[in-house]
């Protein structure tokens, strides 16, 4: 077993990088992979920087280049159901790209042909993100992440992107790892905890609360490699 585990930022890996206490930096493909034994198993961490192109980039890296064989993603994302507040946990049961956009030739938004919509995330790394949950005694909401290279800071474009996806979440990253690892045949699970609402304040608030929800995060994804490692 080879864990890969990515965040998009700095902030994002730093949680875990700390956790792991020391660990073998390798430069590739211009960016670096911090490759570690954890508890007996091999892990490779990065940050991919953000956005679709770097996060497809480290994560085909992570699979192909250092052979790991199931992937983790943690990091923070914009909120869109009202359920989930500042620090609250998402966990991708699907994940769309908003802005892949052919509908001019009638396809549906988030549709190129030979793709789908959609593409499902590891359902038993779900139900065991749910049992360290449990056994934590939080929450994690399960949902859909709608993905796309846009800082989202705008309700009219946050109600456009629950119309064609009906999304509880949206991040920049996480539906291109999933198509990733989707066609490469690796389970992945994407977890987010809510940095902002992805409205007029989201730049402010995304300032004010990244780092503490990247690490809230961070922590919950070590708390699933722990019980993988098991
Ligand atoms: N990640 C965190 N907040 C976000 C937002 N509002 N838009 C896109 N990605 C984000």
């Amino acid at each position: 077993m080879k864990i890969a585990i990515m965040g998009a930022m700095p902030e994002e890996v730093a949680p875990i990088l700390k956790k792991l206490g020391s660990y073998k930096t390798t430069k590739y493909a211009d960016n670096e992979y911090y490759e570690a034994t954890y508890k007996g198993v091999e892990v490779v961490v990065a940050y991919s920087k953000i956005g679709k192109v770097f996060s497809t980039l480290t994560a085909s890296t992570m699979i192909q280049h250092f052979k790991c064989d199931r992937l983790l993603f943690s990091g923070v994302a914009g909120g869109i159901n009202p359920n989930l507040k500042i620090g609250d946990l998402i966990v991708a049961s699907k994940l769309a790209q908003h802005d892949l956009d052919i509908t001019a030739f009638g396809h549906p938004l988030g549709f190129v042909p030979g793709g789908s919509v959609f593409v499902q995330a590891d359902r038993e790394l779900i139900e065991l993100s749910k049992e360290v949950a449990l056994e934590l005694g939080t929450t994690v909401q399960e949902g859909i992440i709608a993905t796309g290279d846009q800082f989202v800071h705008d309700a009219r474009v946050k109600e456009n992107i629950v119309k064609h996806f009906n999304a509880d979440a949206l991040e920049m990253e996480g539906a291109s790892v999933g198509v990733i690892c989707d066609a490469l045949g690796i389970a992945f699970f994407i977890l987010r905890a809510i940095s902002d609402t992805a409205d007029t304040d989201a730049s402010f608030s995304f300032d004010e609360f990244m780092e503490s929800s990247a690490i809230i995060s961070a922590e919950f994804i070590m708390k699933m490699v722990d019980k993988i490692v098991d």
